[in-house]
């Protein structure tokens, strides 16, 4: 049944959120849990629906998955019988393609549906293929089935150095090299916080991993591995949507169960447009505080691996510089296609202008409800933090998006003052 948010805009955000487990990290390491060959118990999943369609894909595939209590994953890959990996479920979503290397690593082999996602740009794996030959796989593109298909009879050790910095490949080769005979070295790999978790769990299990978070990530293969409890990190992108969100709605909003130092990048951002980021430790958690006043100034953004802004953000970013006063300079450069959410942006009101991968956002006084549809998980983001700060009442369709990625989305804005009804449509 399809489901739409209505917002009731212009309530300014006030109180503690708390935030989720990474969806980045965990949609990662639900197939990393596959190299174990034993029972793994993951803490502090996010209740969203990714997880839920890599648990449901898990099952088909024979493995004992279930939430044990809130918000723990119990996964034992034991019961794996088949490497055929080509139902459907899995082409809807990108993080399936981490089955690749999890499956070649466990098993020798498997035949894997070509993975979808978010319609952002082109998405290529031709990263993630180059790593697993390197590795001594035969892979075989076939494009008539939309399938990719590797066997390797003993992956070896190799010095991978990547062409372009991709999340995905870096995980998916690491994914492998945990279980190929000797050293690899993958040199340009992707930096992100939710790859130097993968690798956290990965050690976990009895991996031998070094350097992950930096340029250069060392694996020692090791034969067996074993099985482990592991808490997943809070959410760097729903962190910083709250974060913009609370600035949006010139709001006082305390963001709690986050990890400071993945937020910087934002945090500059949100200061240099006036508003106060704050960094605290209660005792028990680290807590950020966002407090914003006045009308935000304008400013420029590029988006960038990590540490730079990440490319996730730029999308409510943008709704939130609609109504900062002066003209704002979006820069994309991670994905050619990631702009779809402008065209909603203008209907309420912003004053948008596109060329190529840069977005010129000229500050309006204020942005004004409408009937919206979002085109992917941070464009719905986009468009929920836009509708927040309009006055009057806005409609966002397409929230199958936004549950993607986002746990309680709704209970949690309002439970900070915002009025958002997710309304079924019959
Ligand atoms: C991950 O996607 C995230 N998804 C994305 O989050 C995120 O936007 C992206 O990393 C960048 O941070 C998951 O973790 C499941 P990439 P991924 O490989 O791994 C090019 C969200 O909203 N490339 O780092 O697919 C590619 O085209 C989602 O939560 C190749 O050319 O991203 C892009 O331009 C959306 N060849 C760039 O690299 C390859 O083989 C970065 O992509 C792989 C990638």
């Amino acid at each position: 049944m399809k489901q739409y948010y209505t917002i009731q805009g212009g309530q300014r955000l006030e109180g503690t959120v708390s935030i989720s487990g990474a969806k980045n990290a965990a949609v990662a390491i639900i197939p990393a849990a596959i190299l174990a060959g034993e029972c793994c118990v993951l803490e502090n999943l996010p209740h969203i629906q990714d997880v839920q369609s890599l648990k449901t894909i898990f099952s088909m595939l024979g493995c004992d998955v279930e939430f044990t209590r809130g918000d723990c994953l119990k996964i034992d890959p034991r019961g794996i019988n088949t490497s055929d990996v080509t139902f459907k479920e899995v082409s809807s979503m990108r993080a399936s393609s981490y089955l690749l290397g999890a499956m070649l690593g466990s098993y020798g082999e498997v035949e894997l549906a070509l993975p979808g996602g978010c319609v952002i740009g082109q998405r290529p794996i031709d990263q993630h293929i180059k790593g697993m030959r390197a590795l001594g796989a035969k892979v075989y593109m076939d494009e008539s089935r939309n399938v990719v298909r590797a066997q390797a009879t003993r992956l070896r050790g190799a010095e991978i150095f990547f062409d372009v910095v991709s999340v995905g490949a870096t995980i998916n080769v690491m994914l492998a090299a945990c279980k190929a005979e000797g050293q690899t070295i993958l040199q340009n790999v992707a930096k992100e916080p939710h790859v130097v978790d993968v690798a956290n769990f990965l050690n976990m299990m009895g991996a031998s991993i070094r350097g992950a978070g930096t340029d250069v990530i060392r694996i020692q293969g090791k034969q067996k591995l074993h099985g482990c409890n592991y808490a997943v990190i809070p959410d760097q992108i729903e962190t910083g949507t709250y974060m913009i969100a609370a600035a949006a709605t010139r709001g006082d909003v305390v963001i709690k169960n986050v990890i400071p130092t993945h937020m910087e990048a934002i945090s500059a951002k949100l200061m240099e447009s006036g508003a106060r980021v704050i960094e605290g430790d209660d005792g028990r958690e680290y807590y950020l505080r966002v407090t914003m006043n006045e009308r935000p100034r304008s400013v420029n953004i590029k988006t960038m691996v990590y540490p730079g802004f990440p490319t996730d953000l730029q999308q409510p970013m943008m709704a939130y510089l609609c109504t900062a006063q002066g003209t704002s300079v979006i820069q994309e450069n991670i994905f050619e296609n990631r702009f779809n959410h402008v065209k909603e942006l203008r209907r309420m009101g912003a004053a948008i202008s596109i060329s190529k991968r840069t977005a010129k956002v000229r500050g309006v006084e204020t942005l004004h409800g409408a009937d919206i549809s979002a085109t992917d998980l941070r464009a719905g983001a986009s468009l929920i933090v836009a509708g927040l700060a309009a006055s009057g009442s806005t409609i966002v369709r397409n929230i199958e998006y936004t549950d993607r990625g986002y746990e309680h989305l709704e209970h949690k804005f309002n439970a900070l003052g915002a009025k958002i009804e997710r309304v079924s449509q019959d």
